[in-house]
């Protein structure tokens, strides 16, 4: 097995090698070749950001896990690293699956999970392996903390998603697993010391309540303007529209109180939905979201930008799965925020403002429709109308068939909607309306990033982001628009 990683980056090299001509986002990362899915190690490290991702090399679809590896200075361009782990050991042989990375005294550890045979059964316990930024060696005596360290029955097959973090001088690891009765748990434990090789388990911190979701996935726990966060992403909801979650996997947040000694997280009332858990981003794509603190104080949050539910790529693609836009989190009201980040505004150029005229129809031109960042502000006191925008719209000359994304807001509904139904690759799921609760200010404020396939549109200066992915072949880039909303509508337009 020890060639493991060797072939897999002597195939990523050679494919490198080949142009596919397939189109790809300019400043969103995205996998150079073969699958990639969630985020992991996000982390600064030797004065780069580091990014690892879940990658299966060989095919456009997940397969037994590797980490790949970039690293970037400004979160905007992303340097293909060499990949950093592969599933190599008996402890990992059938993947190495999520976790995160730490500096401990000039070292880059990464903790992670492996998934092994044990009878023919896969199991799940968490590694380790540490390096210099470049190159990682994994632990011998892996794994690190396995079933025997916990006290109770649980599905051995789904015990995973290592985040390690300090603490007045001691490392704890949270980790999620699946009880008997198949809901989510969130685990900690705490390290016997800074080698990180020995550890103790403290408790069950928190798990899913209220029948609103199964097995959790991904926890990230940090504190930002002094309050203890838990992210984490839930499987198997029902949507719900007053608490904001949408079928399937979820990405939500809670903040509260993690008392180390009685082992438990206390969570806070949210102000979203008087519920303890609220929604990160209310797209279709958007998963296992993961935040790191950079060196400048900023707690920035990075997520797959794709979904379990809904495979899109199309299928002569090399590449499948792409992050979103890093975010600068923080708390507004209570409510946790999210921001592109402000090295976005160095790529703006070719500024255009103006209004998009009431009861108007027409086209929009500028230099690249396909890569932008757009500010629209619409007033409250509109009550009803609607702006109905098709995206990367074009016609197929061979069939004479229209593409594009549709996107709309409805003002008598404060309604969202965003359908990819007529684009090359909808999925199995290609639509999506969610409504926004009125706010009180004056205008409702909308920031839309494009980039090639993906659309973010951060909603009031980040209290709602939405985030959705589609494929269009680059010639289809036209953009056209209906507006039957009561008044003029003020935009500000970049190409990036
Ligand atoms: C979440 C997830 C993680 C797991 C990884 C495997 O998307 O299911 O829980 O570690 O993906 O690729």
């Amino acid at each position: 097995m020890q060639n493991t990683l060797k072939q897999a980056q002597e195939y990523v090299d050679n494919k490198l090698k080949i142009q596919d001509g397939n189109p790809r986002p300019k400043f969103h990362f995205s996998t150079p070749v073969g699958w990639c899915n969630d985020p992991n190690g996000f982390s600064f490290f030797n004065g780069r950001i580091h990014l690892f991702y879940q990658h299966y090399p060989y095919e456009t679809k997940w397969g037994t896990m590797h980490w790949g590896h970039a690293t970037t200075k400004d979160l905007l361009t992303w340097k293909n690293e060499n990949i950093a782990l592969a599933p190599d050991c008996n402890f990992d042989a059938k993947g190495c699956f999520s976790g995160t990375a730490i500096e401990i005294e000039g070292k880059h550890f990464l903790v992670y999970t492996g998934v092994s045979l044990s009878e023919n059964k896969e199991i799940q316990n968490q590694c380790m392996a540490v390096g210099n930024g470049t190159t990682y060696k994994k632990f011998k005596m892996n794994p690190i903390i396995t079933a025997k360290n916990i006290p109770f029955e649980y599905k051995v097959s789904d015990f995973r998603d290592p985040k390690i973090f300090k603490k007045d001088k001691t490392f704890y690891m949270l980790c999620v697993l699946k009880k008997l009765d198949e809901k989510g748990a969130l685990v900690l434990f705490r390290a016997k010391d800074k080698t990180l090789k020995a550890w103790d388990y403290i408790s069950v911190i928190d798990e899913s309540k209220d029948n609103l979701s199964g097995m959790w996935e991904c926890p990230d726990y940090f504190l930002l303007d002094k309050k203890e966060v838990i992210i984490f992403s839930p499987q198997q909801m029902k949507e719900n529209k007053s608490l904001g979650f949408k079928n399937g996997n979820n990405s939500v947040y809670m903040t509260g109180k993690l008392d180390f000694a009685k082992g438990k997280f206390f969570r806070d009332k949210r102000n979203e939905n008087n519920y303890t858990v609220a929604s990160l981003d209310n797209g279709l794509d958007f998963y296992a979201p993961q935040t790191t603190l950079l060196p400048d104080g900023r707690q920035i949050l990075i997520a797959w930008m794709q979904s379990w539910e809904s495979y899109i790529t199309p299928q002569n693609y090399s590449w499948s799965g792409m992050m979103c836009l890093p975010r600068e989190l923080k708390f507004v009201d209570e409510k946790l925020f999210q921001l592109p980040i402000k090295e976005l505004y160095s790529l703006r150029k070719n500024e255009m403002h103006g209004f998009i005229k009431s009861n108007s129809s027409g086209t929009f031109y500028s230099k690249d429709n396909r890569h932008f960042d757009c500010e629209l502000k619409i007033p409250t006191s509109v009550l009803c109308g609607k702006l109905f925008v098709k995206l990367a719209q074009g016609i197929d000359s061979k069939t004479n068939k229209e593409y594009f994304v549709a996107l709309s807001y409805d003002a008598s509904k404060c309604e969202l909607s965003f359908s990819r139904e007529k684009t090359i690759s909808p999925g199995a799921i290609f639509e999506q309306t969610i409504e926004l609760k009125k706010n009180t200010k004056d205008f409702l404020d909308f920031r839309c990033i494009v980039d090639t396939c993906s659309i973010e549109i951060f909603i009031n200066g980040g209290e709602y982001v939405w985030t959705n992915t589609f494929y269009a072949p680059p010639q289809f880039n036209s953009i056209l628009y209906t507006s039957t909303l009561e008044c003029d509508i003020n935009y500000k337009f970049w190409t990036l």
